[in-house]
């Protein structure tokens, strides 16, 4: 008896950019889960390789010392939505990379074209390997690092719905401070929109999605219901 040829499935890489307090992390990882997907925060990279310059004492506003210094930390990402994780020379850094300190200092950091290059590097390489599909959320994932992803999103919000997100994540004191929230996130913006290499930026072809308005249920949806058109197509 003859047995149908089975083609296995395309790998599906779906691209969520956007600044901070969108929703993008939330929407992406329960996207992940809800399509049986792998997970990609490549802001913790970022945030992991600033921990370590600062753990190691370089010196993070000279461009050319953290250039110096970006192969030398083996940076490990974790992709299960459920439990995503990410070592650094094999030491769990998902606490210390939220600190105040590494959010101060990590667009300067990613601003260095040998860190880019490195964690781009790093992030095709998980990407090419995922099974069925994976979620790669960050900030030129569409744009630069995977330009021939299957969908590409593009969060948006207020910067005032973006800050009160932000500040619910914090705690105690920091969170109680609205307008010092407000406006980090507007300068961190700025650096990471301005930077030369490889800038926050809105890919041609991605589909832009205010969520000011929407619940997170619904950007949820509103992305799974574009993933599943493209897979209909
Ligand atoms: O998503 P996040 O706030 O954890 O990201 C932290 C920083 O990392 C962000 O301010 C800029 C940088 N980043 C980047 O340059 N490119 C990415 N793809 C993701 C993050």
């Amino acid at each position: 008896m003859e047995t149908a040829a089975r083609t296995a499935p395309a790998t599906v890489i779906v691209a969520i950019d956007g600044p901070a307090g969108t929703g993008k992390s939330s929407t992406s990882k329960a996207v992940a889960a809800k399509l049986g997907f792998g997970y990609l925060d490549t802001g913790a990279q970022y945030r992991a390789i600033t921990w370590w310059m600062l753990a190691n004492g370089i010196d993070v506003n000279d461009p050319a010392a953290v250039a110096t210094a970006a192969a030398k930390p083996a940076i490990v990402s974790g992709t299960d939505p459920a439990a995503p994780t990410i070592t650094v020379d094999g030491t769990d850094v998902s606490g210390p990379i939220r600190t105040k300190d590494v959010t101060a200092a990590v667009s300067a950091v990613s601003a260095v074209p040998e860190v880019r290059a490195r964690i781009t590097d790093l992030q095709r390489s998980i990407a090419a390997t995922a099974e069925p599909g994976i979620v790669v959320e960050g900030r030129d994932i569409g744009s630069t690092v995977l330009p021939d992803a299957d969908v590409k999103v593009f969060l948006t919000a207020s910067p005032e719905a973006r800050a009160a997100r932000r500040s619910g994540e914090l705690k105690g004191k920091e969170a109680a401070d609205l307008a010092a929230t407000q406006a980090a996130l507007a300068k961190r913006d700025h650096a990471d929109s301005n930077r030369k290499t490889s800038p926050l930026t809105k890919a041609e072809d991605a589909v832009e999605v205010d969520t000011t308005e929407l619940t997170l249920d619904q950007v949820i949806e509103c992305v799974v219901t574009l993933i599943e058109e493209k897979r209909s197509a």
